[in-house]
This record gives structure tokens, C-alpha cells and sequence, in this order.
């Protein structure tokens, strides 16, 4: 599938009543997907990053993926991102993370910064592929015991 079918699709913020998708997402997405009370209260702090990705259905908007995470003084941490599965490499994450990017400008924040497991390939391309770089590592974090990989990513100067 082409990986622009997402790039014009709409991105808004998360409201409750995604919830029943999103946990559907996560728990298609993640070994140790968050619940749906970790969701609920990450969409209540004042400082939540929450978005959502819509795919244009004859039906009406459908969820698509969602990038979640705080926003922090000089920097946005993302915890959640995910796609749905039968529409992964259709430019679902690439979409939430341009929209990321078009806010932080408008606030004048430059950094991104995740976590990653050293085995998700997937992820770790995404996150190259739009100019992450590794920043540490934390040996066995993972309840699982694979490392995570600390990346961030400065904005260029537009
Ligand atoms: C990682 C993930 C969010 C990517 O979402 P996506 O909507 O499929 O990503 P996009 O279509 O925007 O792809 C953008 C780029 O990411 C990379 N990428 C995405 N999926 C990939 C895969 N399966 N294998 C290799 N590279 C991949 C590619 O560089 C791709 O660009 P290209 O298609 O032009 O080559 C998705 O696979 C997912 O939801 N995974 C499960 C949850 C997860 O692991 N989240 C990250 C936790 S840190």
C-alpha cells in the first residue's frame, strides 16, 4: 500500500469517546498495552498530547492511529504511537508525527523525545527515517527484559 494514502487525512485531538478504538489499537499494537484508565487520565492533565488520525470511510471517519504523551516545558515526551494494523505503512504515524511537529512550532518547542525497544524494527525505522537519534540506552527496562533505546529528535530551523 502507498505510504502517502494517509498524508492528507485528518488529525484532531483524542476525545473519550475514541477510547473504544484506541484500545483496540493498543491492544493489536503493544505486549503491555496501557488501559483504558491510563488513556482516560492521560486525556484529562493539562499538559496531555493526544492525537488521532482519521481515515475517510464511506461510513464516516474512522480512527486510523494516534500519537499520545505530555508535553513538557522546552520538549514533547511520546509514550503511545500506533496505527491500525491493516493500515500500517499507509503514512498513519508519518501524518500524526507532521501535525506533532506544525504544533511544537507553534509553541516554540524543538525536542521530541521516546522510548523505543531495540527490537522493534518497525518503530526504530520510522523514528531514523524522520531524524531521531540515539541518546541512551536502558539495559532490561522492559518488564520483559529488552533494553529500551532513549532517542530524540531536535527540529530543524524552518
Ligand atoms: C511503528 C508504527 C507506529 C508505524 O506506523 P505506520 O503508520 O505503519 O508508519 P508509516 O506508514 O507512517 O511509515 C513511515 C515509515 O516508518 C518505517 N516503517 C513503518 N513500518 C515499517 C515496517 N514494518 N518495517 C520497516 N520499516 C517500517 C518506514 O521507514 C516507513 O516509511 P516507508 O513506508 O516510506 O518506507 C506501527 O508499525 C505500529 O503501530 N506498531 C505497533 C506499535 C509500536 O510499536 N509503536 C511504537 C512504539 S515506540
Amino acid at each position: 500500500m502507498s505510504s502517502l494514502l494517509a498524508a492528507d487525512w485528518l488529525v484532531r485531538p483524542l476525545a473519550t469517546t475514541d477510547l473504544p478504538l484506541v484500545l483496540v489499537i493498543e491492544q493489536a499494537s503493544y505486549r503491555l498495552p496501557w488501559s483504558v484508565d491510563l488513556f482516560a487520565t492521560l486525556l484529562q492533565a493539562p499538559d496531555a498530547l493526544a492525537l488521532g488520525c482519521l481515515q475517510p470511510t464511506p461510513e464516516g471517519a474512522l480512527l486510523a492511529g494516534y500519537l499520545c504523551g505530555q508535553w513538557l516545558p522546552d520538549a514533547v515526551e511520546i509514550h503511545n504511537v500506533a496505527s491500525r494494523p491493516d493500515l500500517r505503512r499507509c503514512g498513519v504515524a508519518r501524518r500524526l508525527f507532521a501535525v506533532l511537529e506544525a504544533q511544537m512550532r507553534q509553541r516554540g518547542c524543538d525536542q521530541m523525545l521516546l522510548e523505543v525497544r531495540r527490537g522493534n524494527l518497525a518503530a526504530l525505522n520510522l523514528y531514523l527515517q524522520l531524524g531521531f537519534v540515539e541518546q541512551g540506552c536502558r539495559r532490561g527496562y522492559y518488564r520483559d527484559g529488552e533494553d529500551a533505546l532513549l532517542l530524540g529528535r531536535l527540529l530543524a530551523p524552518v
